[in-house]
């Protein structure tokens, strides 16, 4: 087996300019086939709520229902960081409720890392979480559990204005201590200043090429979920000869570069 891919390996990986692949999963089998595939880190994102449990967004996904799902995930990897999407709720009231819920992901869960959505305004959570030695990915574009402020699964920082806010964030979480960042469904080019802008690395999913790595949702990339298909998902299913090939296939496509092509960016 290959070492452990640990969260210092993410900017140590942008630094020598070699792309990082992550995947979402939600139990131990899927997570063992992403593990023996090679994909870097697995992102137990609340999208569980969406492609495993029924729900229309990610808004009704609970903190128990993340620790159990990060559970079954972290049984069955190995070397993969495990990183835990904190549901709505769970951090944006205080850095007490923030440390205290991504401890019970951790010590339940088995979770390596956290993901958070939000920029400036949740900075001071993000210091308190750092300080306390708990690593965070930010989120910054599309934030799906603000669904109903945003109006809907939208593009974001589509304007100058909206393009130098999301980089103000991202430099703020940089600041913060974040080791990673997804942008998601934004324009190619704010997402390569934001890259340049910034050491840490960049994760896209709809954030074109010139990101540090790629994320998608396996439902998404397997063609099995029943609901909306965003533009910028492939379907690595069709052409594979099973759900391993579609993975491997997957970590080869973003670690070489050839995906996300043009047409599954904006
Ligand atoms: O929950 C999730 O799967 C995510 C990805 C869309 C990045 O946050």
């Amino acid at each position: 087996m290959k070492s452990k891919f640990r969260t210092r390996d993410f900017k140590e990986k942008k630094l020598r300019g070699e792309k990082i692949a992550m995947l979402t999963a939600y139990d131990a089998n899927m997570a063992h086939l992403l593990d023996r595939a090679g994909v870097d880190a697995i992102l137990v994102g609340d999208s569980v709520g969406m492609v495993v449990l029924g729900f229309e967004n990610t808004v009704p996904v609970t903190l128990d229902a993340m620790v159990h799902h990060t559970a079954a995930v972290s049984r069955g990897t190995e070397r993969a960081l495990i990183v835990a999407d904190m549901p709505f709720l769970t951090y944006q009231t205080t850095a007490a409720d923030a440390v205290r819920n991504a401890g019970r992901l951790m010590q339940e869960g088995g979770a390596e890392a956290v993901k958070v959505e939000g920029g400036s305004a949740i900075v001071d959570v993000v210091k308190r979480l750092v300080d306390v030695g708990i690593p965070v990915m930010g989120h910054l574009g599309l934030p799906p559990q603000s669904v109903h402020q945003v109006g809907g699964f939208l593009r974001q920082a589509t304007t100058p204005h909206d393009a130098d806010i999301l980089l103000a964030d991202a430099l703020a979480l940089e600041e913060a201590g974040v080791f990673a960042i997804v942008l998601e469904a934004i324009p190619g080019d704010v997402a390569r200043t934001v890259t340049t802008a910034l050491a840490i690395p960049t994760i896209g999913i709809g954030a074109g090429k010139d990101c540090s790595g790629q994320v998608l949702v396996l439902h998404d990339m397997l063609d099995i979920y029943p609901g909306r298909k965003a533009r910028f998902v492939k379907n690595f299913l069709a052409g594979a000869s099973g759900v391993q090939d579609a993975i491997r296939r997957y970590v080869e496509a973003v670690k070489s570069g050839a995906f996300p092509a043009p047409e599954h960016s904006f």
